[in-house]
């Protein structure tokens, strides 16, 4: 979703500008800009499409030492040059960058800007506008920044410049992400570090309500009443090559092909000297404190949830509900005496969680975030933090997140297991060695998996997914995938649910893509496909070694039948992968998507 670069320094800050957008493209967005200044003012250039786009209209003679820039994901007005940030106030003294949603905008309009001709249908021009409004008034730059901020409801992340003032940056911040990053005769500002790693990995995070003043040599934080506050910066741990593709056609590719490198590193980090898995011990006091745990999360985060509810009932005996974040808020379950609440997200930045976890902070609840990103917001405000230890994942389709997201949450599980002295009757370490194995088998045969996508769904509008048990949950997440970067119409179902109903769509070729991998279930699933095969539908059976019948399409090597959705998910990772790339789509940026969905 939209995000946020600025620059001051002694060098030009267009290219600056323009690289960071760059590293910023994966979270999704559809038209960008950057403003500079320089002694002859201010010059703005926005484009509706991509960062190329935008690179080809800006004019390469403008220097300037400071500047902001934006990536915007459209929601209030269209993708279009005008709806473009940076925005700016009547005069064009104000330029302005913002991420996030105003939810007060048009009774702002109303009550403080009827005069005003508005240019864009965004809720950010009107906070450009009032700024200028209360600097007419004769509030001093700083003021008026303060006093807007004070009327504004909702969520921002901000950097502003003032045509009169070439030493300044002003930035603010409100339950949308924001860094400032710090270098040695320049400072930056930043949605995320991966986006000005290419000048400094030095970063201080950035508080809800907070102020900063942002010079070339001289970073202030304040809060809204204009009180001085200081926080030591970070190292952010990233390396520029995590984020490059390498040789590798898409992200999506290179992060599929990560999974057994990351089901390794997650063992590396999880285990002691001893070789046991270990988790903070005050995780794993609040784990058995809990009568229930409530794992909220959305989208594929959510579906990794699903398969967690089976780690953590089955291997630590802790009854688990799930729910998808953007329900939760406001239609809560009667919830039991002791809950503890898990949040997982990849980004650590998903508004619909976000929201979720500061009610039930504020019910006084404790809170557990698996995360991928260090120093996220759920992360940060959440009491315990699990990281995935997965690398950036730049890919709008998560999958390298959700198989370390069931990773993690196997390891919470046995550990939780151990303290409460239930048996276990398996070795974690050296089961997810045979997970990481097998993954690295299936990598290795792609081939057989483009072909199984062309064979399948090449001309297809639609196709299915059954499973049964955690195959099911598996299968959900199979249909998102395909979704999301081919387009393709695609849904998961519970095999014996097909029959309710949805069997009805079922017609001549229609594709169906069947999960075998559990013993109990392997025969009724198979009795589904029969179903659905006496109706026209062409099968794709992914069985596991062991339940392999002759009629299967793929047989995955066997692994331990709690962890298999850690195996069954990448065929389906790359038949989408194979489909979107025969239907020509762009892999890892499909349209519409946001890779961090900061509004609720
Ligand atoms: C799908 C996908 C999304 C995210 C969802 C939650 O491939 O990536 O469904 O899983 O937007 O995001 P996080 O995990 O960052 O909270």
């Amino acid at each position: 979703m939209c995000g946020i670069v600025g620059y001051i320094g002694n060098n030009d800050s267009k290219e600056i500008l323009l690289k960071g957008l760059e590293k910023l493209e994966y979270r999704g967005y559809d038209s960008a800009g950057i403003a500079v200044l320089n002694e002859s003012g201010v010059s703005v250039f926005k484009e509706k499409g991509r960062i190329a786009d935008l690179r080809s209209i800006v004019d390469e003679s403008v220097m300037a030492n400071m500047g902001i820039g934006h990536t915007r994901w459209a929601t209030h007005g269209v993708p279009s040059k005008d709806n473009a940030h940076p925005h700016q106030s009547a005069t064009n003294r104000f330029t302005l960058v913002h991420n996030g949603v105003i939810e007060n905008y048009d009774l702002l309009k109303r009550d403080y800007l009827k005069d005003v001709n508005f240019v864009s249908e965004t809720d950010t021009e009107v906070i450009v506008q009032l700024i200028e409004r209360f600097v007419n008034e004769g509030m001093e730059v700083l003021e008026a920044f303060r006093k807007t901020l004070s009327l504004l409801i909702g969520s921002y992340a901000l950097a502003l410049i003032d045509r009169e003032n070439q030493d300044t940056i002003y930035v603010a911040k409100n339950k949308s992400p924001l860094l400032v990053g710090l270098g040695n005769g320049f400072n930056v500002v930043a949605s995320d570090a991966m986006a000005m790693l290419q000048v400094t990995n030095q970063f201080v995070e950035l508080m809800d309500k907070e102020i900063v003043i942002v010079t070339k040599e001289k970073v202030t934080i304040q809060n809204l009443a204009g009180k001085t506050i200081s926080r030591d910066p970070y190292t952010a741990e990233l390396d520029a090559s995590d984020i490059e593709k390498g040789t590798y056609p898409h992200y999506m590719l290179k992060e599929i092909d990560e999974q057994p490198l990351v089901m390794r590193k997650i063992i590396q980090m999880y285990e002691n000297d001893q070789n046991e898995l270990r988790i903070d011990q005050e995780i794993i006091e609040a784990m058995n404190a809990a009568d229930r745990i409530y794992i909220i999360a959305a989208g594929t985060s959510y579906h990794a949830g699903l398969v967690g509810k089976q780690l953590i009932e089955k291997v630590a005996k802790i009854p688990v509900e799930v729910h998808v974040a953007s329900e939760f808020g406001y239609n809560m379950p009667l919830l039991s005496e002791k809950p503890l609440f898990i949040f997982i997200s990849q980004s650590g930045e998903t508004a619909d969680s976000r929201a979720v976890l500061v009610q039930v902070k504020e019910m006084g609840y404790h809170a557990l975030t698996i995360t991928n990103v260090p120093g996220s917001t759920l992360s940060r405000e959440a009491d315990f933090t699990l990281l995935l230890h997965a690398g950036p994942e730049i890919a709008v389709a998560s999958t390298k997140a959700y198989t370390a997201q069931i990773a993690v949450m196997a390891i919470l599980a046995e550990v939780t297991a151990k303290s409460r002295n239930i048996p276990v009757d398996f070795d974690l370490v050296h089961e997810l060695g045979i997970v990481a194995n097998a993954m690295e088998i299936l990598c290795d045969s792609k081939e057989l998996f483009e072909h199984i996508s062309r064979e399948f769904l090449s001309v297809t509008r639609n196709c299915f997914f059954i499973g049964r048990g955690i195959d099911y949950y598996v299968g959900l997440e199979g249909a998102l995938k395909l979704k999301e970067i081919s387009y393709i119409q695609a849904e998961g179902f519970a095999g014996g649910e097909l029959k309710h109903g949805t069997i009805a769509l079922i017609e001549e070729g229609t594709p169906i893509i069947a999960l075998a991998t559990q013993e109990n279930v392997n025969l009724s699933i198979r009795g589904n496909v029969k179903e659905v095969v006496s109706r026209g539908a062409n099968p794709c059976i992914i069985s596991m070694k062991g339940l392999e019948m002759d009629e299967d399409s793929f047989v995955i090597p066997e692994v331990h039948e709690l962890l298999t959705p850690l195996i069954s998910v990448v065929p389906l990772q790359l038949i989408a992968y194979y489909a979107a790339l025969h239907r020509d789509c762009d892999v890892d940026k499909p349209r519409n998507l946001a890779k961090s969905v900061t509004v609720e």
